[in-house]
């Protein structure tokens, strides 16, 4: 591997680590060799996930945190960077979605997925970013966006808002951090098989919807997701700020014929 694709001697935090999409991203940081810090709620599953990484040591650690709580996102970044002595990386992947129909939608979960998919990315990309500035400048940030952000899917308009948004938080840093070497880009699955949404997946009447709207025809692992956040973080992609991958096997370039 180019060495330019290498993470050794940086350390990364990432959110929703304990499955899914979080977990792989947390597995592919360690194999280009980046400490790393899981982040989650869930505490089996987290102890489970940092188990998976070889167990907690110097290279591996565990945080148990609500991230929809804002103080605890906003403390996250400074705590890891005091266990690990240094924060080069930060990924925001955790994230929820509530299904209702619009005219029904309740406020506290708009509220409640608004916190969790934009004021914790936010609150943890200027809490890194200070750290990564005083540090000498530098770093990366990286977020989970959806495909939900280019296409209004039905009864989820808190989830699409929020994803949008995301979308624009991650230019908005791009846009200010630059002059410090600071860069911030997203990553946007498509329909990824995870704990999330596999039993869905294999039930639902959209499932032959999803699988013809995608021009791989099929639906992705959380290793093609993680693949490209870890490409974001290293020496490799150092000119790419503000950028939005799709990772979505094509189902956003449209149907068209
Ligand atoms: N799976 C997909 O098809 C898909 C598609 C597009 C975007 N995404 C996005 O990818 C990201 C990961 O999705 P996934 O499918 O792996 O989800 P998942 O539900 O499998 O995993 C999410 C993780 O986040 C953790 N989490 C939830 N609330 C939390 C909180 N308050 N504080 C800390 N951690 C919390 C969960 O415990 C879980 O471990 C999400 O942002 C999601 O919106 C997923």
């Amino acid at each position: 591997m180019s060495t330019d694709l290498v993470l050794d001697g940086q350390v990364a935090l990432v959110t929703g680590a304990a499955q899914g999409i979080g977990l792989a991203i947390a597995a592919g940081l360690r194999a280009a060799g980046a400490q790393v810090a899981l982040v989650d709620v869930q505490e089996e599953m987290l102890n489970e996930a940092v188990e998976s990484l070889g167990g907690q040591s110097d290279d591996v650690r565990g945080y148990l945190a609500d991230l929809s709580l804002p103080e605890i996102a906003q403390s996250l970044p400074g705590r890891v960077a005091d266990d690990f002595g240094q924060l080069d990386i930060a990924v925001n992947n955790a994230g929820r979605r509530g299904v209702y129909a619009f005219l029904d939608y309740p406020l506290a979960d708009w509220e409640r997925t608004f916190a969790l998919n934009v004021t914790a990315p936010f609150l943890i990309c200027r809490e890194a970013a200070k750290i990564m500035v005083a540090q000498g400048g530098g770093g990366s940030l990286v977020n989970v966006t959806s495909v939900a952000a280019d296409l209004a899917f039905g009864n989820r308009a808190a989830y699409n808002s929020s994803k949008a948004a995301l979308v624009m938080l991650t230019k908005s840093i791009a846009r200010e951090l630059g002059v410090h070497g600071v860069r911030c880009n997203a990553v946007a699955p498509g329909i990824v098989e995870t704990p999330l949404n596999s039993e869905y997946l294999r039930d639902s009447p959209v499932t032959p919807v999803i699988l013809d709207g995608t021009p791989m025809g099929h639906w992705g692992q959380p290793e093609d997701v993680a693949a490209p956040v870890v490409f974001l973080c290293t020496p490799a992609a150092k000119f790419i700020t503000g950028a939005v991958i799709h990772a979505d096997g094509g189902w956003t370039t449209g149907k068209g014929y």
